[in-house]
């Protein structure tokens, strides 16, 4: 299926901060202009991502690497169109922002994965060499892009410090990074299938999964695998944790385990963001308690929606905030020291987990909502798609559309704001 956006790319016209400049012109040039000006994407469903090794042994039966063939004639594509619609956004950047250290290195490894990706666009896909090139050239992207959340969050924590946040770049930053890290998720998504399928191995310890995709994922070992991971952290930092109790309605089969169709290292990211959370809240909120309430999970499988509601005791959050939990660039955790290591991770780092979870789930067309009740707890609702054929990718488009959205500037509220200080209309308030 074909997501189409404007044919040509506008004329830009940036204002404010997003305004355009001669050096905006500039970075263009150096942006090979076959891949820019084509905007059209080619979204996958998670069933046609299972299916794509198959594609294409039907379509060319009989050669030993036919599968590896389509993809790689898919692939070296789509890749380029998504790296360099996603590179047009970021030249949309505030200019102080771009010059950081921190996005000057990450543009550059946009740049170096574009032009390495377009290289194999002229080669034959009939030559096993070019073949195996391509996969060690997907793998070398997927690496030298390891970084880019850390780095993009560095640069964001630079520029707030030396310019600090006003609304206007707040909410384009805002816009901005949630298409650049789906863009990212789509993309690291197409390679690990890539990789994964055509690197002649099985995954020993998970044979049935076809690239990162288990075709019938067991919704509650991930809910528990994620549960223990964050607990194993949570003790590390607080000596305690609050137990786990989970029910699952399985409405289509009733007394089945539920199972879809779904990427469960995506899964297990949110629902791992989702305990720590939880986790950190709870422990937090009843510091002086001998016990800790539980953290309820509530799984249901109807026949459109999979739900997995968390809900915790920890306080919960006012609803003036809630909105802020999901900003890159409100976060209220202090910038974390980097770890390589994934088991001294820490328990709050940049304050992506929220915004960044609900990328995953919206990446095949769910959602990740918060519904919080202050000086109680909070319920994080987790919605994918029930069935395979509807979990699509969603992917940002570059067009007119998009484009207006950098250029916004500040505008006058269309509804009444209340003021900070209370009004002295008091009738035995004294004045001065
Ligand atoms: N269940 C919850 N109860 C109370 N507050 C919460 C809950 N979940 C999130 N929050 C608040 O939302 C903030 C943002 O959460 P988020 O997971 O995005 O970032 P973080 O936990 O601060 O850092 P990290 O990037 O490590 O996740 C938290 O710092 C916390 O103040
Ligand atoms: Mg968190």
């Amino acid at each position: 299926m074909c997501v189409c956006g404007s044919g040509t790319l506008p004329d830009f016209n940036r204002r404010s901060e997003f305004s355009s400049g001669a050096k905006q012109t500039a970075r263009r040039k150096h942006m090979p202009t076959k891949m820019t000006q084509r905007s059209c994407y080619c979204a996958c469903s998670v069933f046609f991502l299972l299916l794509l090794p198959d594609v294409g042994c039907h379509v060319t039966a009989g050669s030993a690497n036919a599968c590896e063939k389509t993809s790689f004639v898919f692939l070296r594509q789509e890749l380029p169109v998504r790296l360099a619609n996603i590179m047009k956004e970021i030249d949309f950047l505030p200019d102080k922002l771009l010059g950081t250290p921190s996005l000057r290195l990450l543009t550059s490894w946009y740049s170096q994965s574009l032009l390495e990706l377009i290289d194999f666009l002229e080669k034959d896909p009939d030559d096993k060499d070019v073949l195996k090139n391509f996969t060690q050239t997907l793998v070398n992207i997927r690496n030298r892009h390891n970084n880019v959340v850390p780095t993009m969050a560095q640069g964001v924590v630079e520029y707030k410090e030396a310019f600090g946040v006003d609304p206007v770049t707040n909410q384009n930053v805002q816009y901005f990074l949630d298409r650049f890290y789906m863009s990212r998720i789509s993309t690291r998504m197409l390679m690990n299938q890539h990789t994964l399928i055509f690197d002649g191995s099985v995954n020993p310890a998970h044979p049935k999964h076809i690239g990162s995709i288990d075709p019938t994922c067991d919704v509650v070992e991930v809910i528990k695998d994620a549960y223990e991971t964050s607990k194993m952290l949570c003790e590390q930092y607080y000596l305690t944790s609050p137990d786990m109790k989970i029910t699952e309605v399985n409405s289509k089969i009733p007394g089945q385990p539920i199972q879809i169709v779904y990427v469960p290292s995506h899964l297990y990211h949110m629902l791992f963001e989702l305990f720590k959370n939880a986790m950190r809240a709870t422990v937090e909120m009843h510091e002086t308690s001998t016990t800790l309430p539980l953290i309820k999970v509530r799984v249901s499988l109807g026949t459109e929606d999979l739900t997995i509601k968390m809900s915790d005791r920890g306080g919960g959050v006012p609803l003036r905030k809630i909105e802020r939990l999901f900003s890159y660039m409100y976060s209220t955790a202090p910038s974390p020291v980097r770890v390589d290591n994934g088991r001294n991770a820490p328990l709050a780092g940049f304050g992506y987990g929220l915004p960044i979870s609900r990328l995953y789930a919206k990446y095949f067309q769910g959602d990740l909502q918060l519904y919080s009740m202050e000086g109680y707890g909070t319920s994080a609702v987790i919605y994918l798609k029930a069935l395979s054929s509807e979990s699509v990718e969603r992917l940002p488009v570059f067009n007119k559309s998009a484009l207006r959205h950098y250029q916004s500037t500040t505008e006058a509220d269309d509804w009444c704001m209340p003021s900070k200080d209370p009004k002295k209309l008091g009738r035995y308030e004294t004045s001065g």
